[in-house]
């Protein structure tokens, strides 16, 4: 007698069906591959609105149309998972951004060339881009502004990095002007502010000595107004007020973090009462900066984590070094509103850039993609923080040019990757440019959420205020773990997430379980005025957020 494997197949199956009845199994975390791509590819990503994502590419070939020519800005409706063009007039790519304290995203700085063909192009590397707050939830009548006459910064910057400060406004930091094989050949080593704090740019010693690796430093607005910023292998502490740097111990083992051999970098959850700052710097090279034609494809990342907590006995402590599950080169660092951090994207080898190395894979510096996200867990012992146990595979290779951003839904938008100079599509290279959009949504998707239900639209800092919530019953036990974070979800740019934070407020549910009382944080300093994200977490399982404005929603400067 023959057995096949086929034969057997519906015996297993029967077995496995009536053998074992099946128990109702616990929701995973999962992508979710949406039915239209984006279009343009989503190199850089901010949410704008609770429906509205704005993503900007390089000006390129990229096949969604406006006004008779590819478009390089996009808005994606986070609730119907469609995509519009924007109008964008100067070249966006490798920009950066934030939003304002009034709610304005302003995205600045990028590549001064144009695009053969493309013949709407103007130079971007001292742009401003305003999009104004859009209240309508499809983006009707909302556009971007641009004046590149008037309306510009005061120094020519590609690849900078800007974050929103203490008052609102935003701090730039850094950049290049040219074109250049691999380094920084061509620095903008200063600082400057939107709106400016003076007419010239404040030089920078920290950027100098950071040379030739130090593209889209990752800074933090630090909870008593100064600036973190990592670059290369270097770290600091400015300080606005004076105009002064304090060094801070290298990254461990020389491992460099800034593009183009980029980890990441995340302020850690701050929480009531002492907002106790805690960076955390992941993956990158552990490598000399060498001759780029010594550089390959193959060259391995780092799996090292690095984390300081920024008090005077920490900074003495210096950095402790952990690893993460395998090496990653442009991996980014995510907040989960449970105070978590989501790490994603990037590969196991090589580096940043384009078609710079010796070996490219295509066109892609970078190799052996990382498609299995893994979440780090702040508050457990060192060495057991980070796992990817019922992690899913997202099977989209993100490297050079993707982004990822947590949506006010609570789920992650996943989107971009091109390690090529322009668009190249179908099967001509390993890694080509990357239209399709995932979400990855975290097990509390598929499950009854809380609800945080008429949640002011405006924040004082410093206050008690007491909402309406509704707990399904699963979760209305005593004891229950309740978590309010207040999150800015940051922009989305070169494997680094700038202004992302998350601030704890102390809470209390009501015996009824009827309302939610928190305190917002006490100051600018904490939580820089601007918009804001407040999601309820309840054991693990995190309500879809309220777009809140924390503070007065002045134009900055502002200090309330
Ligand atoms: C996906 O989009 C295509 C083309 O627009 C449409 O025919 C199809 O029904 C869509 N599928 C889903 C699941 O929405
Ligand atoms: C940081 O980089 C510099 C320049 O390459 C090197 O001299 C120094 O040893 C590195 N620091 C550490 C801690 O590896
Ligand atoms: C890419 O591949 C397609 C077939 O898959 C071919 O038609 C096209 O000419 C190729 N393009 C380039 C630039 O090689
Ligand atoms: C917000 O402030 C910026 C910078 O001054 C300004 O360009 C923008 O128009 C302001 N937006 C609103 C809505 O006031």
């Amino acid at each position: 007698m023959k057995w096949s494997l086929l034969s057997l197949l519906p015996v297993l199956h029967a077995l496995s069906t009536y053998a074992a009845p099946s128990a109702p199994e616990a929701p995973q975390w999962r992508f979710d591959l949406k039915n239209v791509t984006s279009g343009i590819v989503a190199l850089e990503a901010i949410v704008v609105s609770p429906s509205l994502v704005v993503m900007f590419d390089r000006a390129s070939d990229d096949p969604l149309q406006i006004n008779g020519h590819s478009a390089w800005g996009a808005l994606w409706n986070l609730e119907t998972s469609t995509v519009q063009p924007l109008d964008v007039l100067t070249n966006s790519f490798c920009a950066s951004g934030a939003l304002l304290s009034n709610g304005t995203m302003a995205s600045l700085g990028g590549d001064p060339r144009g695009f053969p063909g493309n013949p709407a192009i103007h130079p971007g590397n001292q742009a401003i881009r305003i999009f104004e707050p859009c209240a309508s939830p499809t983006g009707e009548g909302c556009t971007l502004f641009e004046d590149p006459a008037t309306l510009h910064l005061l120094a020519k910057r590609w690849y900078p990095s800007s974050i929103r400060i203490f008052d609102g406004s935003l701090m730039i930091i850094g950049g290049t002007h040219v074109n250049a094989a691999f380094y920084n050949i061509d620095p903008e080593n200063s600082f400057e502010f939107f709106p400016p704090k003076e007419d010239t740019v404040r030089p920078s010693a920290f950027l100098e000595r950071s040379l030739p690796a130090n593209l889209f430093p990752r800074a933090f607005a630090l909870p008593d107004g100064r600036v973190f910023m990592v670059a290369n292998n270097q770290s600091i502490i400015y300080d606005i007020e004076t105009n002064t740097e304090t060094i801070l111990p290298d990254i461990p083992n020389n491992v460099r973090v800034t593009n183009p051999i980029d980890g990441s970098a995340i302020l850690l959850p701050l929480s009531p009462p002492a907002y106790t700052p805690e960076v955390l710097v992941c993956g990158g090279t552990q490598t000399d900066p060498i001759d780029p034609s010594l550089l390959s494809s193959q060259t391995p990342a780092t799996s090292q984590c690095s984390r300081i907590t920024l008090t005077p006995a920490g900074i003495a402590k210096g950095w402790e070094v952990e690893h993460m599950l395998e090496a990653r080169t442009m991996p980014e660092l995510v907040h989960v509103p449970n105070g978590q951090v989501l790490i994603a994207n990037g590969g196991q080898s090589g580096f940043a850039a384009i078609a710079t190395v010796q070996d490219p894979i295509g066109n892609s510096n970078a190799d052996h993609p990382v498609l299995v996200p893994s979440l780090y867990t702040p508050t457990a012992p060192l060495g057991r923080r980070i796992s990817n146990a019922g992690m899913p595979s997202s099977g989209i290779a993100r490297l050079y040019h993707s982004s990822v951003t947590l949506t006010p839904q609570g789920n992650f938008l996943v989107a971009g990757s091109n390690p090529n100079a322009m668009t190249v599509v179908g099967a001509n290279v390993t890694f080509p440019s990357e239209f399709r959009v995932q979400t990855l949504d975290p097990p509390f998707v598929f499950m009854e959420r809380p609800k945080l239900l008429n949640v002011p639209k405006k924040l004082a800092f410093g206050k008690r205020v007491t909402v309406p919530i509704s707990l399904p019953n699963s979760l209305a036990r005593p004891g229950a773990k309740v978590q309010v974070a207040l999150m800015d979800l940051g922009f989305s740019s070169h494997a680094f997430h700038s202004s992302a934070r998350l601030v704890f407020m102390d809470a209390t549910i009501s015996p009824d379980r009827k309302s939610l009382t928190f305190i917002t944080p006490p100051n600018g300093k904490v939580y820089p005025p601007g918009p804001a994200t407040v999601f309820l977490t309840v054991n693990d399982v995190t309500s879809e957020g309220a777009w809140v404005m924390m503070g007065s929603g002045n134009s900055p400067p502002t200090l309330e």
